[in-house]
């Protein structure tokens, strides 16, 4: 038995492609494709998938039914994140959508997914992404103040449901922890954060999120060992697809 990680699978087979980025970038070239036949060549059905956010573009559940149906088609268990295009999945109902997809689909948001004697925490995060203020030589001289300030408030809610969710865990008897994210763990530029000080708290392994598309964007975040914690970026381009495994 083994975890799998990979995010932004960004489908849209009910509904409108919204990031039309996504339709010049060869990587992104019939993807959907590959995500299947790469999970069916590495996943028994005995693993876990965690699927860290971007799902589907549709915004409500018809729309993106298909996208659903598509992933419960993947080998393996399934334990989804949010992500900031998941418009179906409404935080506050994660609990009926885990009764309706109860044995095929979980879905982790104020909960925790047991594995073996791991809990697997998360939720999807914030990050901070500008527009900042950069001078002729590129030093950044400052950014939107508004903007940053209104980061930070959905920080500090991402916060609150990421330590219910380690609270949960931790109340059951869980001692160990793997922490999944939507968004990387810190803003550009950034080493630390509420969400790397919360993972150092509990004693995490891993923090792993997705989110960062394109080469340019890769290196937002932390990546490897840092403090004693492993970093990883599971984007879909960024892996090209093949789901990352985590833990053996
Ligand atoms: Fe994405
Ligand atoms: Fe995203």
């Amino acid at each position: 038995m083994s975890i799998y990680a990979l995010g932004d699978l960004h489908l849209h087979f009910g509904c409108e492609l919204k990031a039309k980025a996504q339709m010049h970038d060869p990587v992104w070239r019939e993807h959907e494709q590959r995500v299947m036949s790469n999970c069916v060549r590495t996943l028994s059905d005995r693993d876990v998938l965690v699927l860290a956010g971007d799902h589907s573009f549709g915004r409500n559940m018809e729309a993106c039914g298909p996208d659903l149906q598509f992933i419960m088609a993947l080998p393996g268990r399934k334990v989804l994140i949010r992500g900031n295009h998941d418009m179906f999945w409404d935080a506050k109902k994660t609990a009926e959508l885990n009764r309706r997809f109860q044995g095929r689909l979980f879905f982790l948001q104020n909960n925790y997914y047991a594995y073996e004697d791991t809990a697997l925490v998360g939720t999807k995060g914030y990050t901070f992404e500008g527009p900042f203020y950069v001078s002729r030589s590129g030093r950044i001289t400052g950014w939107d103040r508004e903007e940053a300030g209104h980061a930070e408030k959905l920080v500090e809610r991402e916060l609150e449901r990421l330590r219910i969710s380690f609270e949960a865990a931790r109340a059951d008897g869980f001692r160990k922890f793997i922490v999944f994210l939507h968004y990387p763990p810190t803003s550009i530029l950034e080493k630390e954060s509420g969400f790397t000080r919360m993972a150092e708290e509990y004693g995490a392994e891993q923090v792993v999120y997705a989110h960062c598309h394109g080469e340019t964007r890769f290196h937002d975040s932390l990546m490897g060992k840092y403090r004693g914690i492993e970093y990883r970026l599971v984007s879909g381009d960024y892996l090209r697809w093949q789901p990352l495994c985590i833990r053996k």
